[in-house]
């Protein structure tokens, strides 16, 4: 047992093992993930385990005539820990909350109460990019005036030099979900560029990103290992996002293929691979199950030596199981956030496959949550 290095450890739902010592914690994941997988995995750490996520999601509270931001207690849809710096954000994020909450304070406006779904702050979701040091801001209100934001955005931009882009999005959503039904740019870029590896992107406040920059640069490198490409492979890239899997394994493929249910990430996607230059790398709009069924999805194309799947938190659909397995693809890599579904989906996978490799990438530090890159090959 350590002294925990945030003040707000303990109320805050945010990190739950800040009390153990790091490489304690690295233990408690790792046996986590055994005990799921049933196998020994191989750890890879991280070496500086603050400041590291590149996005943060933070609600307002109402203290009173008082508005907090902050993360939700533990256990808690109400209450919020009003928080002054998240030992896990990027320092500039930090600074940026407590700027909005200043901001928002000095606002006639209260903050959203979701029990009586009134009032009008309701999150902030801060991205970083971590070459430039510059940050994208997604302020999202209950329906209302545009004023005040309008007039946080100036505010915001004269104390944080670090923000760049400043959206507003709203959201009449009864359930507690940062998502907005509309996104308007009040102020700055349109996107941040960032890089991973030799891969530059642009991204922009709706894309999926991994939020552990320094880690995810280490998992593709392990991907790009465990891929074996002599540049005549067909790679698919299930699951892709913006494509950055895609676009760092183009360079040692033939062809690369991913494949992406939100129309914004394939957007992005393309936007980046011509950013890299890459021609050989095409992105499918649509969901993985519908696209697999009898092999569809293979059959329009070259037949798969590699396939990446990233699926969410569910793992693999029921349906993509069968078609995947009937590809007969030399190699599978498989990278997930959950190890209970990647345990199940492995069991379904083998013997007509053979674990090669299982790493731990530890995205996550303080928390009980991990990531796991299994590579397999055909028995
Ligand atoms: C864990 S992320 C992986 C993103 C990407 N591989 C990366 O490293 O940044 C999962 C992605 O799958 C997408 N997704 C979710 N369900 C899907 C489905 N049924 N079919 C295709 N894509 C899906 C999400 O939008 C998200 O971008």
């Amino acid at each position: 047992m350590i002294t925990p290095k945030c003040r707000h450890f303990g109320p805050c739902g945010g990190c739950s093992l800040q009390h153990l010592e790091y490489g304690e914690q690295v233990e408690h994941r790792r046996s986590l993930v055994v005990a799921l997988l049933e196998k020994e995995v191989e750890v890879v750490p991280m070496e500086n385990p603050w400041n590291h996520r590149s996005k943060m999601e933070f609600t307002f509270g109402q203290e009173g005539g008082r508005v907090t931001l902050g993360l939700h207690q533990k256990g808690s849809y109400q209450r919020i820990v009003d928080i002054e710096q998240c030992e896990i954000a990027h320092p500039e994020v930090s600074r940026l909350l407590c700027a909005i909450r200043e901001a928002a304070g000095r606002s006639a406006l209260s903050s959203y109460n979701n029990r009586r779904h009134e009032g009008f702050w309701r999150y902030a979701v801060a991205r970083v990019s971590r070459s430039t040091g510059e940050l994208l801001l997604v302020l999202m209100t209950n329906e209302g005036p545009r004023a005040p934001l309008l007039a946080m955005a100036e505010e915001l931009a004269a104390e944080v030099p670090a923000l760049k882009s400043f959206y507003w999005g709203v959201t009449a959503k009864l359930s507690d979900v940062a998502q907005p039904d509309r996104l308007e740019r009040l102020w700055g870029a349109e996107t941040l560029e960032d890089s991973v590896g030799a891969v530059r992107y642009r991204f922009g406040p709706s894309n999926f990103l991994q939020p552990n920059h320094a880690l995810v640069e280490k998992a593709y490198a392990a991907i790009r290992t465990g891929a074996g490409l002599t540049g005549q492979e067909a790679v698919y890239d299930l699951y892709c996002g913006i494509g950055l899997i895609s676009l760092s394994l183009a360079g040692g493929a033939k062809t690369v293929c991913g494949v992406e249910s939100e129309p914004e990430n394939i957007d992005f996607a393309e936007r980046n691979a011509s950013l890299n230059g890459i021609s050989n790398a095409e992105f499918i709009c649509g969901r993985v199950e519908d696209l697999i069924k009898g092999r569809a999805l293979f059959r329009g194309g070259p037949a798969p030596d590699v396939i990446v799947l990233d699926p969410p938190r569910v793992g693999l659909h029921k349906e993509v199981l069968l078609p995947l397995l009937e590809a007969r693809a030399p190699r599978l890599i498989y990278m997930s956030c959950n190890p209970a579904s990647l345990a199940r989906d492995l069991k379904a996978l083998t013997p007509a496959y053979r674990i090669e490799s299982l790493k731990m990438f530890d995205f996550f530090p303080h928390t009980e949550h991990t990531e796991v890159l299994a590579v397999l090959t055909r028995s």
